[in-house]
């Protein structure tokens, strides 16, 4: 033993191991925190009205502030959807109606309306 334990004495490879084992276990938090959040079809019943409005119109056209394709996500797997959208609200993607709607989804939200889409033929 290079260092007896007393409080003059700084055990470094110790203090290390209790840092690294800190660190997995926030790691673990993180993960478990990201996990918890499912995707629920049936939530989402409510929270895809307004999607409707631009999103369910057969041609999927939109006519404010001018005419444009309205992409159909129906269908498109719950991953695509849910990474589109956090693309809106961080600003990658860049339409402003769309990057509005993202704004007001929280991360439940996105799950559940991404569920929601996928299981969509
Ligand atoms: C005002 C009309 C409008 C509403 C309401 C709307 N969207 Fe959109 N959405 C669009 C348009 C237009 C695009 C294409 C934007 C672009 O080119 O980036 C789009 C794109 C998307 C995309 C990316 C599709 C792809 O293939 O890349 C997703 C996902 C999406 N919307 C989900 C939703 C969800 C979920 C809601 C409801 C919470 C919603 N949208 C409400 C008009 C709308």
């Amino acid at each position: 033993m290079a260092c007896a334990p007393s409080p003059f004495c700084i055990n470094y490879p110790a203090i290390m191991k209790k840092l690294i084992a800190l660190a997995a276990l926030a790691g673990i938090a993180n993960m478990a925190a990201a996990a918890d959040i499912v995707g629920n079809p049936e939530a989402a019943n409510n929270k895809v009205a307004m999607c409707i409005g631009c999103h369910g119109i057969p041609g999927y056209k939109a006519t404010f502030p001018e005419v444009y394709q309205v992409p159909m996500i129906g269908g498109q797997s719950a991953k695509y959807i849910e990474s589109a959208l956090r693309a809106y609200q961080k600003g990658e993607r860049k339409h402003p109606s769309m990057r509005g709607i993202a704004a007001g989804l929280s991360d439940q939200d996105i799950a559940d309306v991404a569920a929601y889409y996928a299981r969509q033929k």
